[in-house]
């Protein structure tokens, strides 16, 4: 951080901001959107029944709160190399849902998802069945069941099979599924590939599966990547890993999860201290 006396400024400001956020309702859903990527991101939010979707801005290192209304269900993924102008219309490298900022559909392959299907209980995954953008991880926070953390523990641009690959002046940007990148019954699990008996892991899915180990890989995979849990919070970290420390917004307070010890609310007094180590909250609080 570059001077820490704006830092500390900002940090006093969003203090204030969270102080007076109102009560939110039992039935909306809290979301800590985390960029741990070392670039901008758009994160992208699909509609659903009685909402609009979303789609905002997030810096290096920023995070945010997206409080999901009663009732939706739908997929949060990023978008990358973005050029949006004042009016929020613009185009994306990966994952793009057209040319504006704000979302409905979901983006275009290939991109990383994360899935949600809200009720009791919640479902979530995420999926690499319609390719890799960057990696994800998504925990839940503070739930009862399951709960167990989904997601990616590496970046398969990194070893993106080069007939996958999607590029921009030689540097990697996304990798395809072998279903998106060869469009056949086998990779798609169609036809007769069209159930788990017959349509098994390739050795594309495969090294999928290396770099996030609980994701769906294809369309067919072992459905353990489908986690249920029940009243937790989310958190959505971008090009993290599964087993890093992570913070997120609830009931007013930080609450974190160390790996070694229980949950911890931290009181709204000591939380500023912490920011250090976490990260800066940034919030949006939708309708
Ligand atoms: C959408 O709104 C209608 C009318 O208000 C309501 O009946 C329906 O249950 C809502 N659907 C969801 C998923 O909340
Ligand atoms: C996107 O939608 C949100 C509400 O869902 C709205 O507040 C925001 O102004 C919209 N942004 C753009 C660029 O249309
Ligand atoms: C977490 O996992 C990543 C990737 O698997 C690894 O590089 C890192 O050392 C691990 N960190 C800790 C604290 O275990
Ligand atoms: C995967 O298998 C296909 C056909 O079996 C082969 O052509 C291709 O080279 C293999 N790719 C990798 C990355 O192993
Ligand atoms: C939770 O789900 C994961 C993935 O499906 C599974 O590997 C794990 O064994 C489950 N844990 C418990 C305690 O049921
Ligand atoms: C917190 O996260 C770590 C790493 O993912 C996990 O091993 C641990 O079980 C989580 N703690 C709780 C209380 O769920
Ligand atoms: C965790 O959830 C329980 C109810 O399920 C609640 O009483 C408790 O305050 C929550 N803890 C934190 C740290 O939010």
């Amino acid at each position: 951080m570059a001077n820490p006396h704006i830092a500390l400024l900002k940090l006093t400001s969003i203090f204030f901001v969270i102080a007076s956020v109102p009560e939110l309702c039992g039935s909306t859903k809290t979301f800590t959107l985390v960029n741990n990527c070392k670039e901008t991101i758009w994160p992208g939010i699909t509609s659903s029944d009685n909402h609009s979707g979303d789609g905002f801005t997030l810096n290096q290192g920023q995070s945010t709160v997206y409080t999901a209304p009663t009732g939706w269900s739908g997929r949060i993924w990023a978008r990358t190399g973005c050029n949006f102008d004042n009016n929020g219309n613009g185009k994306c490298q990966t994952g793009g849902c057209g040319t504006s900022m704000n979302c409905t559909g979901p983006g275009s392959p290939p991109a990383t998802t994360a899935d949600f299907t809200l009720g009791e209980p919640d479902f979530y995954d995420v999926s690499l069945v319609d390719g890799f953008n960057l990696p994800i991880v998504v925990k839940a926070m503070n739930g009862t069941g399951n709960c167990s953390t989904a997601g990616c523990d590496g970046d398969l641009r990194q070893n993106c099979p080069s007939e996958l690959a999607t590029k921009d002046n030689d540097r990697v940007v996304a990798c395809r599924s072998a279903c998106g990148a060869f469009d056949t019954d086998e990779y798609c699990c169609r036809g007769s590939y069209g159930n788990p008996a017959t349509c098994l892991p390739s050795n594309y899915s495969k090294i999928f599966k290396q770099a996030c180990p609980a994701a769906y890989s294809f369309a067919l995979d072992d459905p353990t990547s489908l986690i249920t849990c029940s009243k937790a919070d989310f958190v959505v970290i971008f090009c993290g890993s599964r087993n890093q420390t992570v913070c997120s917004y609830h009931d007013k307070q930080i609450v974190c999860n160390k790996s070694s010890t229980a949950y911890k609310a931290i009181p709204q007094s000591w939380w500023v201290l912490m920011l250090p180590l976490t990260y800066m909250f940034n919030l949006r609080i939708m309708p």
